[in-house]
């Protein structure tokens, strides 16, 4: 699919890959923490943020997806073994769903407990689906599961990205990094040893 970059990914996945995983960051522990949050100020402000950040990942998951499209992935870094081009790669795929699936879940739970979903007090997204206590049931826990997959995931990811940067030495961290950091990057990375580029 696309023009696969030999370099890595182009600016603009680059700029969308760590704007959603900062949103990511935030969403999943508040996310946890909304119903433990005593109600009251604080707890109306957390869902609001979540419901917002939520949205807003939503969005950017769509353009990412139709980035993606236009530029197509980078071929594999040339260093993969066949396990870890198959592992990435499902666990790519899968992120990119759940991206996009799980803002879904949490814009049809409210739709159906008929909650508002204000948008950083710009403006409310329309309910998606009819009211129903039974729906609202379903969907909290479909939305939490999904939720907390992403999260395993993530750190599976992130745990392997960050096993090429140390123990392996080699480039794939540097291909979602901004090009002009190199430099720095390889100095850091010479920290653990020598750096060990195969691509
Ligand atoms: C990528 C986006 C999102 C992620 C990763 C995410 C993640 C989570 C997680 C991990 C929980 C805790 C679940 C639990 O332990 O019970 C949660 C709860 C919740 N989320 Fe999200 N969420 C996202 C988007 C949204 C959106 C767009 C909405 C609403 C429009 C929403 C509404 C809620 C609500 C109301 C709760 C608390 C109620 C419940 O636990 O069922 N979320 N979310
Ligand atoms: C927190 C939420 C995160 C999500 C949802 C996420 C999602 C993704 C996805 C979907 C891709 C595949 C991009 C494509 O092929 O089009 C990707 C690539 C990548 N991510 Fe993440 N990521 C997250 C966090 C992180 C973190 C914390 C790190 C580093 C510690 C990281 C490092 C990378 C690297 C290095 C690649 C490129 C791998 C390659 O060369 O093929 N990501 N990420």
């Amino acid at each position: 699919m696309g023009n696969g970059q030999a370099g890595g990914y182009s600016a603009p996945a680059k700029w969308l890959h760590w704007i959603i995983a900062i949103c990511i960051f935030f969403l999943i522990p508040v996310g946890i923490s909304l119903d433990k949050v005593p109600e009251g100020p604080l707890q109306d402000r957390l869902f609001n943020l979540h419901r917002s950040f939520g949205v807003l990942v939503l969005a950017l998951a769509i353009v990412r997806v139709m980035v993606r499209r236009l530029y197509g992935p980078p071929a594999h870094y040339a260093g993969l073994t066949r396990f870890e081009q198959i592992a990435s790669t499902a666990v790519h795929h899968s992120l990119y769903a759940l991206i996009l699936v799980t803002p879904l879940l949490g814009w049809a739970m409210m739709s159906t407990y008929r909650a508002e979903v204000p948008v950083f007090g710009l403006f409310n997204l329309p309910p998606i689906l009819p009211q129903s206590d039974l729906l609202t049931k379903i969907f909290s826990k479909l939305h939490a599961l999904s939720g907390i997959l992403m999260a395993l995931l993530v750190i599976a990811h992130a745990g392997g990205a960050l096993m090429h940067f140390i123990i392996k030495r080699d480039g794939v961290l540097e291909r979602m990094l901004p090009a002009s950091w190199g430099p720095a990057f390889t100095r850091i990375q010479s920290l653990f040893g020598t750096p060990n580029r195969s691509a």
